[in-house]
């Protein structure tokens, strides 16, 4: 059984359909990336796994069980974690209460602590500076931040839109290297991402969505020696 298991996705906003048929499927442990251009439908496949828009068919499974049409908090409560795009922090509280903002499904409030100083472990530069406003902290720090409030909630699966954009080059392989580690703790990934060099790096398969299709699935090793892939995304 799949960890997460789509099928047949259709999404329309109003009478705009812009997800067509899409099926998807991320296992255990895997990191797996799903890349595309701008207005692709990344985000909105995001959005209705985590129940912010309903699919109009199709099928959502996560641990075997349905999820499609279950509110977000449902959803979150079962391990499904979200980093939407552009983090979305709280910027005039400390980074100490952002984390704890993350600890919102019941049986986890009582573990934050124990949860704050994991976050603190993975992430230094966040226990060094637990008083500061969110909003004073740098590009880097913010996606940090974003990514220790996602694991305040333990998450099974952890679903990531656009973790490297705006950051600065030496930063982007930091969050890189700290999404491996996430996996390397039991957390199984979903990346979306436009820098499609580095994300073919670390994810294990990939999969492609152009106007709302799926395109292209296959293990990231394939994908960096692929024809289509190399001169589309890249650009090669
Ligand atoms: N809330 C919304 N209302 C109407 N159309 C939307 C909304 N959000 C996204 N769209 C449209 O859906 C399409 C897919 O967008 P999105 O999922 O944000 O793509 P991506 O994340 O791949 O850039 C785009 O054409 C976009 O304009
Ligand atoms: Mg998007």
């Amino acid at each position: 059984m799949s960890l997460l298991e789509i099928k047949n996705l259709n999404c329309a906003y109003g009478n705009v359909q812009v997800l067509w048929d899409v099926s998807l499927s991320v296992e255990q442990a895997e990191i797996v990336a799903l890349l595309g251009a701008n207005g692709a439908g990344k985000t909105t496949l995001l959005n209705t796994i985590t129940g912010f828009v309903r699919p109009m068919s199709g099928e959502i499974c996560f641990m075997g069980e349905r999820i499609d049409g279950r509110p977000t908090n449902a959803i979150t409560e079962m391990g499904i974690a979200y980093l939407p795009e552009g983090g979305k922090l709280f910027p005039d509280m400390t980074i100490r209460e952002n984390l704890e903002m993350g600890a919102y499904p019941k049986h986890i409030w009582k573990e934050r602590k124990e949860l704050i100083d994991m976050v603190f472990e993975l992430f230094p530069r966040l226990n060094e500076r637990q008083k500061q406003l969110a909003r004073t902290l740098s590009g880097g720090e913010q996606q940090m931040l974003a990514l220790g409030r996602g694991l305040m909630s333990r998450p099974k699966l952890f679903l990531i839109d656009e973790l490297s954009y705006g950051l600065a080059p030496i930063i982007v392989s930091e969050v890189f290297r700290i999404v491996q580690t996430l996996r390397e703790r039991g957390i199984t990934i979903l990346l979306v991402e436009q820098n499609v060099r580095q994300t073919l790096e670390i994810a294990d398969r990939a999969y492609v969505l152009e106007n709302g299709r799926m395109v292209l699935c296959d293990k990231c090793c394939n994908l960096l020696e692929n024809e289509y892939v190399k001169k589309a995304y890249l650009g090669l």
